[in-house]
Order: C-alpha cells, then sequence, then structure tokens
C-alpha cells in the first residue's frame, strides 16, 4: 500500500476549506493551510468560520482520524506535498478583470519548498490563460500545474464536492492529470480531461450560463407583468422542457454572491482581453443591474411613492440580507443592492436575516452598520410601513401574516422571492406584491 497522498491546500474560504475536509473525508491525509492566524485558530479548535451543511461534522471525523490538520502559513507543510491546491481569491479589479495577486503570491512562496514532481492544482476561479501564470511563478521545471475548477455553491459546498455532476481536469501532462483524478477515485461521476484553457473556460461558461439563466426568468417575469401572464405556471412549463431543466428558473431581485458577479464580468473582460465583445454575457449583467432597480420601483409603488426620490419616514421590514438561503454571505448580495438604495433615500431599514441576529464580527457589523438589526419578522415589522422579503429563507415562506398585519403600520407587502402566497396576505389585510406574478 502506497503511502497516502499529501494533499497540501492553501487558503481556508469555503473552497479550500470544503476542498480539504472533503478530500480527507476520502481518506487522504491533507493539511489546510492559512496566513489568517484567527481563522487558523478558529478550526484547530474545531469550530469553521462559515455556514456549510456538513462540513463541522465531517472535518472533526477527519480530525479525529488524524488525516486532517490544519498550519498557520504553507512552510513547512508543502515540503512534503504530493499534491497542493491554490484555494486562495480572486478578487475582481474595478474593470472586471480577476485580480491576480493572492494566487501569484501564494505560488512564488510555494514554488522552491516544493519537493520535485509535486502537482499544483489551480482550485481558485481564474482567468482564463492564468495556468501560465501560475507555472511561471513556481518557477520550477520539475513540478506540473493542473486547472480543477470548482463546481460549489456556497451552503451546499460539500454536497456538492462529494456528489458532482463531474469534474474537470485541465492539464498539459497526462501523468499530473491522472495524479489528480485519482485523488477523486472514489466519487462515482464523470471526469472531463482537457488542456488548462479549455478547463478554465468551463467553469466561467457554466457560471455564465447558469446567471444567464436566472437573467432569462427575470426577464420573462418582467414580461408576465406586462401581460398578465403567471411567471411560476411559465417557469414550470418551460423548466419541464428536459433541454431546459427547470433549475435556476426562479425569478428574484437578481443574482448575486462572490462568484456569478466576478465571473460574469470576468467573462465579458477576457474576452474583450482577446478581441471578442461578449455581447450576450453584457446584456445578462445589465438585466441583473435592471432587477434591483425594478424592485425598488415595486416598492415605491406599494407605498404610493412612484416616481418620488425620497422615501423620508417610511420603515421598510426587511427579510432576509444574505445574497442567498443557506449561508452567511453577504458578498454582492442583491438584498444589500436593494436596501442601500431604499435607505439611501431616508427610508428607515430594520432588517431580521437568520445569519445576523447573533454577535456580528467588524466586517459584517460595519457592512450593516446603516440597518437596524433584530431578532426576529415580527419585530422587523413592527410599525413599518412595507414588508420586503429579499432572501428565500424557507422560514419567510411560513410567517405569521396576521402577526405581521398587526405589528406593522403600512399595509404593503413586497415579496422579491415569491415566497408568500398571495391569496394568504391578502387574507391577512395586506396588499401583495410579487415578481412576474398576477
Ligand atoms: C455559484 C454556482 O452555482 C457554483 O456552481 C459556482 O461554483 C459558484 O457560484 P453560488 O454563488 O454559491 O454558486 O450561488 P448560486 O446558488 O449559484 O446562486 C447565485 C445567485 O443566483 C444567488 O443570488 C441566488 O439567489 C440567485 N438565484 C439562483 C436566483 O435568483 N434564482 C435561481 O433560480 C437560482
Amino acid at each position: 500500500m502506497t503511502a497516502p497522498t499529501h494533499v497540501v491546500v492553501v487558503g481556508t474560504g469555503y473552497v479550500g476549506l470544503t476542498t480539504g475536509v472533503c478530500l480527507a473525508h476520502l481518506g487522504h491525509r491533507v493539511t489546510c493551510c492559512d496566513i489568517d492566524e484567527r481563522k487558523i485558530d478558529s478550526l484547530q479548535a474545531g469550530r469553521i468560520p462559515i455556514v456549510e451543511a456538513g462540513l463541522e461534522e465531517l472535518m472533526s471525523d477527519a480530525v479525529a482520524g488524524g488525516r486532517l490538520e490544519f498550519a498557520l502559513g504553507n512552510d513547512p507543510a508543502v515540503r512534503t506535498a504530493d499534491v497542493v491546491f491554490l484555494c486562495v481569491p480572486t478578487p475582481q479589479d474595478d474593470d472586471g478583470s480577476a485580480d491576480l495577486t493572492y494566487v501569484r503570491a501564494a505560488a512564488v512562496e510555494i514554488g522552491p519548498l516544493l519537493p520535485p514532481g509535486a502537482v499544483v492544482v489551480n482550485k481558485s476561479t481564474v482567468p482564463v490563460g492564468s495556468f501560465h501564470l501560475v507555472g511561471e511563478a513556481l518557477g520550477r521545471d520539475d513540478v506540473s500545474v493542473v486547472s480543477n475548477p470548482e463546481f460549489l455553491r456556497e451552503g451546499t459546498s460539500v454536497n456538492d464536492f462529494l456528489h458532482p455532476d463531474r469534474i474537470v481536469i485541465g492539464a498539459e501532462h497526462d501523468e499530473a492529470a491522472k495524479r489528480v483524478a485519482a485523488l477523486y477515485e472514489s466519487i462515482d461521476t464523470e471526469v472531463v480531461f482537457t488542456d488548462p484553457t479549455s478547463a478554465e473556460t468551463i467553469k466561467y461558461a457554466s457560471n455564465g450560463f447558469l446567471a444567464t439563466k436566472v437573467s432569462f426568468i427575470n426577464s420573462v417575469a418582467a414580461l408576465c407583468e406586462h401581460i398578465g401572464a403567471d411567471i411560476a405556471a411559465v417557469a414550470a412549463g418551460v423548466g419541464l422542457d428536459h433541454r431546459i431543466g427547470s433549475q435556476f428558473l426562479r425569478p428574484g431581485p437578481g443574482w448575486g454572491g462572490s462568484c456569478f458577479p466576478k465571473d460574469s464580468r470576468a467573462l465579458v473582460s477576457i474576452a474583450r482581453d482577446h478581441g471578442y465583445d461578449f455581447s450576450l454575457m453584457r446584456g445578462v449583467i445589465d438585466i441583473n443591474e435592471q432587477q434591483y432597480a425594478r424592485m425598488i420601483h415595486k416598492v415605491m409603488a406599494a407605498v404610493d411613492r412612484y416616481g418620488h426620490d425620497r422615501l423620508d419616514g417610511l420603515v421598510v421590514a426587511a427579510l432576509g440580507l444574505t445574497f442567498k438561503a443557506g449561508t452567511d454571505d453577504l458578498r454582492e448580495s442583491p438584498a444589500l443592492r436593494v436596501l442601500d438604495t431604499l435607505a439611501e433615500r431616508g427610508a428607515i431599514i430594520r432588517a431580521y436575516d437568520p445569519t445576523t441576529t447573533g454577535e456580528l464580527d467588524a466586517h459584517r457589523a460595519e457592512r450593516l452598520a446603516e440597518f437596524e438589526l433584530v431578532g426576529s419578522v415580527k419585530q422587523a415589522a413592527q410599525g413599518a410601513d412595507v414588508l420586503v422579503v429579499l432572501t428565500e429563507w424557507p422560514e419567510f415562506a411560513t410567517i405569521d401574516l396576521q402577526a405581521v398585519s398587526t405589528a406593522m403600520r403600512g399595509a404593503a407587502v413586497v415579496d422579491c422571492r415569491n415566497l408568500l402566497v398571495p391569496f394568504e396576505v391578502r387574507a391577512a389585510g395586506l396588499n401583495y406584491t410579487g415578481v412576474g406574478r398576477r
């Protein structure tokens, strides 16, 4: 029995931590490294700093089984690594291009430390062509680089890792590709072997298409409002076509998060840099920006201030702050885009989200400083002129509408996620506005 592969994961965000924990769960020996001492201390104490279903249990099993450890810094772990996963952030520059500072810095640092024959895996979403950047930064000709993009959704990343629709491996050398594929051999799924550039393009094209589906259904919802059709029936009827599929056809306030906005803009930027105007993707992004504005108009109309600029004195009960349900991530949240605008126009925002009722870290507290954070739907509704549903948390679908109606000062409900039943809202004496609903 050959010694288990020693995998080192650089970066313990939701991609790195999920990758490290799941690879350990699959039986490999894993060291997860990060430069953030607080994060490493928290992980070594068995606490995970993010909301990911099932991750904490798998992590404690792997640590107890001696297959997973955490380290501050990449040295000395990488010195004995067979495979190193780069899972560092690739934030977005102002012009939409991806900022590779962290990827380059990690590669420069670990290059001299790697044992001969090691394989470095690009896991972070990196622009097409950056594969060579990592190779150059490593400065070694006796190690190889493989692109292995992730398709993890926040909140369900463990399930997505262990039950992927496919594994994509982009490499210039078959031996390195096979070494990476071997890490996943206990997962029963399709493995796509290709060149690095195609592998990176698969990731961007996948996210770009998913964002296109959501922008498309949001546009159809707008059309439904004009022609009197019902988006739920239309989306159901369209989604039953097996060539289309029903997922990512839920209308909402627009798409957000740490990936779609970044990856869709990067796709346009990469295309532009290579002489192609990806006008469809630009349109998808524009429609998403318009969707946020459509939500503002719905609120203005619901409180009879349509056409006004200001909302001074208006009290908004906001249900949901995160960019989607199942995560605590506020990055590029559509809910915050809508609420920031309402606050700029003078509205008072009283917000409840299941992930912001406890102690907030400094960054989150600062991001939400403009809003009054409360601990329940009822507290948010107290004295409110309008109730706005912004994140699709399941608990919002079963709120006590009679209690909300009694607590509110006004009677307007704007349901940006179509979670509520219009008839029930009206039966509680409230006025209902949805997205694409009659
Ligand atoms: C996405 C991709 O799904 C994942 O494969 C990739 O690896 C990372 O980016 P994530 O950003 O976690 O994952 O969120 P996702 O579940 O895709 O949702 C993105 C946004 O679209 C959210 O704001 C969500 O609320 C919105 N959305 C999604 C809709 O408005 N309607 C839908 O039907 C689906």
